[in-house]
């Protein structure tokens, strides 16, 4: 018997870690311990109540106004107890959250393999996205087992130097969620009141992108709809103070710009899939639509998610309010533009990606 741990905190960790929980949850010959860290407290709760998975532990860091330091200092001191109480044979971390790195260090430094889900994607720009670009590079530097979800993302690993024998190209477990949530039938009072409409759907959250270029943003998709009348934009606000003050301030008035509570992963997957086009600065998403063929107008400078964009069904906006304007405006008027971007692919996999990791896990010779 194998015991995985596997640990995460927020919300798009959740979302990408739940169907590979479920999958170990089914093997007999595996014991799964699922720690949550906390570092997100409703939109995490949201996604183990949506997958419905109880957690072994939870860390709940969480605290309003966090710093990167706190959430480093409280995950490695918190943590370190847990793996000295389970002895796992391997710990899981996912993507490039502080939650991810600072869970990694406190394995790496009691010598507890540890498996990178989501492995090798990069800007190499430290700046953007920040602080995750530092937070995956790290994570990398001290996992035994990488399991990449491209081929790209595997070159990057070997250009590193990481041994090709820990690499693995699995896809994306985010194709493994799509599968258990988008439902035609779906329907909800935000839905009857875009019906009729050309849906926006909006997220933003970097922190890279608190401040001025947030406003920019909100300053363009106001000029968007008071000048498209049959337009209308839907925006769950991520719960960060900083971020509502921002949009309250900017959007508050705004007529046809509705904004809600973070939405269930449920019904966010749904409002995905009826949207006519979707602005996000979300990593998450941005592998997500691609498979949804809605096209996506990504909120930065940069991506560490070339697949979507050489498949044309991403376009880089910037968060300069001219660029974004433009490039809302162009997407609205221009329809063969629009019908090239609105291509279903699937760079991310075939929705088997959980199977495939555990299966590795099982077999491969991280074993002792
Ligand atoms: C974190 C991750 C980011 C990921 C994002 C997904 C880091 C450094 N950042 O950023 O990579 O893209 O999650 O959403 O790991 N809050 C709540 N309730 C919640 C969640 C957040 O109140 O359920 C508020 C708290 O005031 C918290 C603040 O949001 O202090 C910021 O949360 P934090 O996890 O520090 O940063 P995110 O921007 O969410
Ligand atoms: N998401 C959600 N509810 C929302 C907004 C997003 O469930 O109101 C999902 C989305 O489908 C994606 C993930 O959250 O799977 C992305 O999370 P986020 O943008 O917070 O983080 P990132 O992916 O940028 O790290």
């Amino acid at each position: 018997m194998r015991k995985v741990l596997v640990v995460f905190g927020t919300r798009p960790e959740a979302i990408k870690m739940c169907p590979l929980v479920l999958e170990l949850q089914k093997r007999k010959n595996i014991e799964c311990v699922v720690c949550l860290t906390g570092q997100h407290r409703e939109m995490l709760r949201q996604v183990m109540e949506a997958f419905h998975i109880k957690e072994d532990y939870n860390l709940d860091i969480m605290k309003q106004g966090q710093s990167l330091s706190s959430i480093t200092v409280d995950v490695t001191g918190r943590f370190d107890q847990i793996l000295r109480k389970e002895h796992p044979d391997i710990v899981l971390v996912h993507g490039d959250t502080t939650t991810s790195f600072a869970a990694a260090l406190s394995a790496f430094y009691l010598q507890i393999p540890v498996g990178h889900v989501e492995a090798g994607l990069r800007t190499y720009n430290m700046e953007s996205p920040f602080p995750e670009e530092f937070n995956r590079q790290a994570v990398d530097m001290v996992s035994s087992l990488y399991f990449a979800p491209t081929e790209a993302a595997k070159d990057n690993l070997l250009r590193e130097g990481k041994k090709e024998e820990n690499i693995y190209v699995t896809g994306n477990t985010v194709i493994d969620a799509l599968k258990l949530t988008v439902d035609r039938n779906y329907q909800d009072e935000h839905l009857k009141w875009a019906k009729g409409s050309r849906l926006l759907l909006l997220t933003t959250h970097r922190r890279e992108n608190l401040g001025k270029p947030m406003e920019n943003i909100f300053k363009a998709l106001c000029r968007v709809t008071e000048e498209y009348k049959d337009v209308k934009v839907l925006f769950p606000v991520h719960k960060n103070p900083k971020i509502r003050e921002i949009a309250e301030e900017y959007l508050g008035k705004a007529e046809r710009i509705r904004m809600i509570e973070p939405l269930d992963v449920l019904a966010f997957h749904n409002y995905m899939s009826r949207s006519y086009l979707i602005l996000t600065d979300s990593g998450g998403i941005q592998e997500e639509a691609p498979s949804l063929g809605i096209p996506v107008l990504v909120l930065r400078d940069t991506t560490e998610r070339p697949e979507g964009v050489e498949a044309g069904v991403l376009q880089m906006a910037g968060t300069e309010e001219k660029s974004v304007y433009r490039s809302v405006v162009s997407l609205l008027s221009d329809k063969d533009k629009y019908q090239e971007m609105s291509r279903s692919v699937n760079p991310y996999g075939d929705g088997n990606t959980s199977p495939r990791i555990v299966d590795i896990l099982v077999k491969e010779k991280w074993r002792k």
